[in-house]
């Protein structure tokens, strides 16, 4: 869908660090990371996704891979990064793959860690990125001092809503959060699963009023992604969005996302 801008004030990524968020759970993060890390993969970016949900990691699981380590293993310092990542295919003309760091899948044996293994863990992530392009973190929903420090540590936060109002008071409580724990945070906002334009828009302007109005800054809109059932159909299929459905409506946007955050996009 494409966005009409309407000033100057340009924002794109920082740097090659990215973390997806949301605070309410269930709004399309892990969906659109994995559908983000394709684009950008085309765009011909070396991509790294981590697993950051350290309690509830699926990733493996919805793009049918067999991990061959996950994050779990890095931090016990089993297994290096090399050692720990999987390749995710992409499409039938070889573009779209990218690298995948697990999560510890299902078995929570992440959650629950203490400061300075977060901090351990962050300056990890932060390492593993440092031989890609684009690293993309899949954060747990919530707002956990966890959750808000792998944020942090990221060069751009990506704040994924839909147009419920729980979604929009879930997604305020965590920038707020990540305001607390870094001040010049201004994270790029994503409403998906929109059933049209004018709901998005309007859950947008309900979420960049408040932010505006308590925080003293409007994060930009990145893109919106329309409801689409080619996503379910890809997740129940254990394949990438991209590869079993090239020319859906999910892919047309969120390849629209990727050159968004690099080309820059604009705020009223
Ligand atoms: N644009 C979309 N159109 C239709 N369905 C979508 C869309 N985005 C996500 N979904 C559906 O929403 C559900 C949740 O998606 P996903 O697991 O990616 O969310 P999540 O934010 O990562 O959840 P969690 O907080 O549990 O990690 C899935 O069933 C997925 O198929
Ligand atoms: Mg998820």
């Amino acid at each position: 869908m494409s966005l009409s801008p309407h000033s100057d004030d340009t924002h794109r990524l920082a740097g090659p660090l990215l973390a997806i968020a949301s605070g309410k759970g269930g709004v399309g993060k892990t969906a659109l990371t994995l559908a983000l890390a394709n684009a950008f993969s085309r765009r011909k970016a070396r991509t790294l996704v981590v697993d950051a949900d350290l309690g509830m990691a699926n990733i493996d699981v919805q793009l049918g891979l067999n991990p061959r380590g996950d994050l779990s293993s890095i931090v016990a310092g089993h297994l290096t990064l090399e050692e720990a990542v999987t390749p995710a295919a992409g499409g039938a003309d070889k573009s779209g793959g990218f690298d995948v760091l697990a999560g510890a899948s299902g078995s929570g044996a992440l959650a629950g860690l203490d400061s300075n293994a977060v901090s351990r863990l962050a300056g990890g992530i932060t390492a593993a990125s440092l031989t890609y392009d684009r690293t993309l973190i899949d954060l747990a929903a919530g707002a956990e001092r966890s959750t808000i420090r792998l944020a942090a540590a990221a060069d751009d936060v990506l704040i994924v809503i839909n147009d419920e109002p729980t979604s929009l008071t879930d997604a305020y409580a965590f920038i707020k959060m990540l305001r607390m724990r870094d001040e010049g945070a201004s994270p790029f906002v994503v409403v998906n699963n929109a059933p049209s334009a004018a709901a998005a828009r309007d859950a947008y302007a309900t979420l960049a009023h408040t932010c505006q109005s308590f925080l003293g800054f409007t994060p930009p809109l990145a893109a919106i992604v329309r409801r689409d059932p080619d996503i379910p159909d890809a997740i129940r299929a254990q394949k990438p969005l991209a590869v079993r459905h090239p020319d859906s409506k999910a892919v047309q946007d969120i390849s629209g996302l990727a050159r968004a955050l690099e080309r820059g996009v604009e705020t009223v």
